[in-house]
């Protein structure tokens, strides 16, 4: 079992170029699978979640090859529709893949995703959304099978919440639909666009992604591309934080500053100093971070859930108190014990989390529980004195490439220990 021991206090400064999007090479793995021919994915990470993404493609019948950062999807041997219960569990976001099996197979079996760290993770809206395409569902013994009578019928979708993944799933199931689909409501988070932009050059005809109200017009076939996956905006705002909380000074190279513009402000507010230009966003933090009033997890362009734990990290060393809401998941709070095991000054009710920064935190053992919350370990691993060591690392590997070595570039002393 690995874990990760740093140690700290520490400034973080140097250079570094942040990874594409996880949340985006996901679903456009799926979207491979859709084409009638080769895709190149460039700038994909390499994560945990991706290789259960290639698993899942390899399972499926596609072939499908890495050379660096780019993935090659074959999908023309694709003959199977089924998504083995352990591949489900490995990874529940690929309930991503429902939409394009459906559309390739007419027809698809996986298990329910059921709940996650994050607390239950409802697919309702999935599955509304595919039956009002024509796809028939039968929910029985944990276990979706779905089929298509005909092809999926373009109708129109109105989404009660903008969740990500049911408006992706739309996307694919309906890219190669017949006639049109509007999405009302949808979600307008970047790999939205990302998705649709990648399904649009492989002749999809689809309009108004980055908005509420999407249009999708079937086409019968669509041909492969080469398509560079947009930067993590998570990963970027995780580095960030650690360069903040230790009063670092760093410069990101490989980021996409616009889709940056819910968390920006928040480091600004807390003192640091920022300039973004093409690709890059520099960062200069104080000697010590001021508090910031609150801070409301929406989704997009709001303040993304995704960065709540790592910001969280970081404002634990501020001065003042700072408030969170965390809007999108019920079980979101996990890494707080963990941070208090530091020396952090958290309190949380419901939904509500108050931050009384502190001088001092301190190294001790603690363990991540999920993704992002583990990496708020780390960013305040980093700052704090003497050494932390985080367990539960596989649940980070899910989302940051190399975590240890990107970090150690830019001054830290982290290492990877197997015990
Ligand atoms: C995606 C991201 C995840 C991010 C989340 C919110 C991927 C692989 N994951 O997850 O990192 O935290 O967006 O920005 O892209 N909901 C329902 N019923 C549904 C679907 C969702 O009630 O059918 C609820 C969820 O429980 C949650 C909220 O809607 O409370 C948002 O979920 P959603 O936008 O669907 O997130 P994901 O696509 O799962």
């Amino acid at each position: 079992m690995a874990t990760l021991q740093i140690r700290g206090p520490v400034r973080l400064s140097g250079e570094l170029t942040v990874h594409g999007a996880k949340n985006s090479t996901l679903p456009l793995m799926a979207a491979a699978l859709l084409c009638e021919e080769e895709s190149v994915l460039h700038n994909c990470p390499k994560l945990s979640d991706v290789d259960v993404s290639t698993r899942i493609l390899r399972r499926l019948g596609c072939k499908v090859e890495r050379q660096g950062a780019s993935l090659r999807i074959d999908p023309r041997p694709a003959d199977d529709w089924e998504i083995p219960d352990t591949l489900m569990r490995e990874m529940r976001s690929s309930i991503v893949f429902l939409g394009a099996i459906l559309s390739k197979m007419g027809k698809a079996v996986m298990s329910f995703p059921g709940g996650c760290e994050l607390g239950p993770r409802p697919i309702d809206l999935h599955l509304k959304a595919l039956r009002r395409l024509g796809v028939e569902i039968c929910e029985d013994y944990g276990c979706l099978t779905c089929t298509v009578p005909g092809k999926v019928k373009g109708a129109s979708v109105n989404l009660s919440f903008p969740s990500v993944g049911a408006t992706e799933n739309i996307l694919l199931a309906a890219a190669r639909a017949e006639g049109i689909t509007v999405i009302s409501n949808a979600a307008r988070e970047p790999e939205i666009c990302d998705l649709a932009n990648f399904l649009n050059a492989c002749g999809a005809k689809i309009s108004g992604a980055g908005g509420s109200t999407i249009v999708i017009q079937g086409v019968e076939k669509l041909h492969g591309c080469q398509h560079k996956v947009i930067a993590d905006r998570i990963t970027t705002a995780t580095y960030l934080s650690a360069a903040a909380i230790t009063g670092g000074n760093i410069l990101l190279h490989g980021t996409e500053p616009e889709h940056l513009l819910p968390v920006l402000p928040v480091f600004e507010e807390c003192g640091c100093t920022l300039e973004t230009s093409g690709d890059m966003v520099w960062l200069k933090a104080p000697r010590r971070l001021s508090r910031v009033r609150s801070i409301r997890t929406m989704p997009y362009p709001g303040f993304p859930t995704d960065a709540q734990p790592p910001v969280m990290a970081m404002l634990t060393l501020a001065s003042g108190t700072s408030i969170f809401v965390e809007n999108m998941f019920e079980n979101r709070y996990k890494h707080v014990g963990e941070l208090l095991r530091l020396g952090a000054n958290i309190k949380v009710e419901g939904r509500v989390a108050v931050v009384e920064g502190t001088s001092r935190l301190t190294g001790a053992s603690v363990e991540a529980a999920d993704l992002r919350g583990g990496a708020a370990l780390v960013v305040a691993g980093l700052a704090a004195h003497g050494v932390t060591t985080v367990s539960g690392v596989r649940h980070i590997d899910r989302g940051y490439e190399s975590i240890e070595k990107n970090l150690s570039i830019l001054g830290a002393d982290v290492s990877r220990v197997f015990s």
